[in-house]
């Protein structure tokens, strides 16, 4: 009998080696990777697999046979079940360290290169942080009920959960609330979603209708918004039919950067970062790597509603933001305006990723760059970077450590730039989300 013929006959048991991308405990039996979900670097674990491959294997753990010291009681009692968070079981501390393993491993693996320093992690409070979030509602018949909630792990089931540790405690309370309200609503099979926008001054609840209300319904819901002191918002279609439903008298969604002097408003369709308090400090670090001066000509790639923009061009440099939403760009020059910037701050629509270098020459000649791009990264873009006058700064925040790694490949083999400084910012905690920043620099010829 082969060893790998044992122990499958006995249970499975393996030593974690590390934790993958995903937050799941790594191990190898029998030359094939065994990735579990709920498992720990250096614990011995027994595991169930729920998905075979010749190479690998898809498993969760069924015993913790020698627990890692950093395994700590997750606080929610849906962990597990609910696919929200996947990391609530290693200590917060922790998460940090493997976050910051992801992404120096990434940049090595991947893309081959080195920062020349490590910049220390950027934390915040652990829960309660998110101001942001989808939740989907389903009315289950066979339960009787209406669930609202994330959905399940590897499942397209709502999870049946009455809090979650990770939203704002005010959304968190009113998780089991906003249930019984939709389900005493005669649309509650036809609203299947719930977002979530918090800001400054009101709290903004889109609620996705595929009918409308009827007058009762709609009686139903202004009287839970006034109790709550939320604002619901309807959504009959894509994201231009969000409507301000009730109290239309509500605050203006907004969040503020204090350092710089900043208001934004914001609508509920339109993307913020989720953690606003880890926002301000993961500005802050930008600014302090982009050093921003009058006089200088900058350019902020993905500029969204111009988070980064109004901060860079408060330093007095003029900045042009570009992102691919025509919305966004219009909120954007809105936001400028509000806070004075218009005349430093100018923003254009692009789509990034069919940017070439000819198209890069048009837009001038940079000092510095900002780029944030979403989970696929900014390939197009940093190809783009050959011609002359490239700028001599670089400062990318990245939500996806992998195309991070890709795209600092090209920019230090092919176009010559150092990987100064990199490091992780908890945007997310208990989640496997790796947010990062990383600054390149270049010498300018002279
Ligand atoms: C990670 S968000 C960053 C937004 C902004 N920097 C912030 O901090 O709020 C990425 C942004 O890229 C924009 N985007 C996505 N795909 C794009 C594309 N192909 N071209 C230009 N912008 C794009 C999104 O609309 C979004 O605003």
């Amino acid at each position: 009998m082969s060893k790998g013929a044992f122990v499958m006959a006995t249970e499975n048991r393996v030593t974690i080696e590390s934790l993958d991308q995903e937050g799941r405990g790594v191990a190898h039996l029998d030359g094939k990777v065994i990735f579990i979900e709920g498992a720990l670097t250096g614990e011995t674990v027994s595991y169930s697999s729920y998905r075979k491959k010749p190479s690998f294997e898809l498993a969760q753990v069924t015993q913790i046979h020698k627990p890692a010291s950093m395994r700590v009681q997750p606080k929610c009692k849906y962990f597990g079940v609910c696919g929200g968070c996947s990391m609530q079981h290693l200590d917060a501390n922790a998460q940090v360290a493997v976050k910051q393993r992801i992404l120096e491993d990434s940049l090595w693996h991947i893309g081959k290169v080195k920062a020349e320093t490590i910049l220390p992690p950027i934390y915040g409070q652990t829960w309660g942080y998110r101001e942001r979030a989808r939740i989907s509602v389903r009315h289950v018949i066979k339960k009787g009920k209406t669930l609202v909630g994330f959905h399940e792990k590897r499942s397209s089931f709502v999870a049946d959960m009455q809090s979650c540790e990770i939203l704002t405690p005010k959304i968190a309370a009113l998780i089991p609330l906003l249930a019984e309200l939709v389900g005493s609503l005669s649309i509650r099979d036809k609203l299947p979603q719930i977002e979530v926008a918090v800001g400054e001054f009101v709290d903004a609840l889109v609620l996705r209708v595929m009918e409308p209300p009827t007058s009762e319904d709609e009686a139903a819901l202004r009287a839970f918004a006034d109790k709550h002191e939320i604002q619901f918002w309807l959504q009959s279609g894509g994201p231009d039919t969000f409507v301000p439903f009730h109290p239309l008298n509500a605050p203006q969604l907004s969040y503020s950067l204090p350092e710089f002097g900043i208001t934004m408003p914001f609508a509920p369709s339109e993307f913020t970062q989720v953690n606003s308090a880890l926002n301000r400090v993961m500005i802050s670090r930008a600014m302090r790597l982009l050093d921003p001066q009058p006089g200088e000509r900058i350019a902020d790639f993905f500029c969204g509603l111009g988070n980064f923009t109004l901060p860079i061009a408060r330093s007095g440099a003029q900045v042009l933001g570009i992102e691919g939403s025509a919305a966004l760009v219009a909120r954007a020059r809105q936001n400028a305006a509000f806070n004075g910037l218009a005349g430093n701050a100018k923003f254009a629509a692009m789509n990034l990723f069919e940017m070439t270098e000819a198209a890069f020459a048009q837009l001038g000649s940079f000092d510095k760059l900002l780029i944030d791009p979403p989970r696929d990264g900014a390939m197009d873009l940093v190809k783009s970077l050959g011609g002359e006058n490239t700028p001599h700064r670089i400062v990318y925040v990245s939500c996806n450590p992998a195309t991070l790694a890709r795209d600092a490949q090209v920019l230090v083999q092919v176009h010559g730039y150092t990987l100064k400084a990199a490091g992780v910012m908890n945007m997310f905690p208990h989640t496997s989300h790796v947010e990062s920043i990383a600054l390149f620099e270049k010498m300018r010829k002279t």
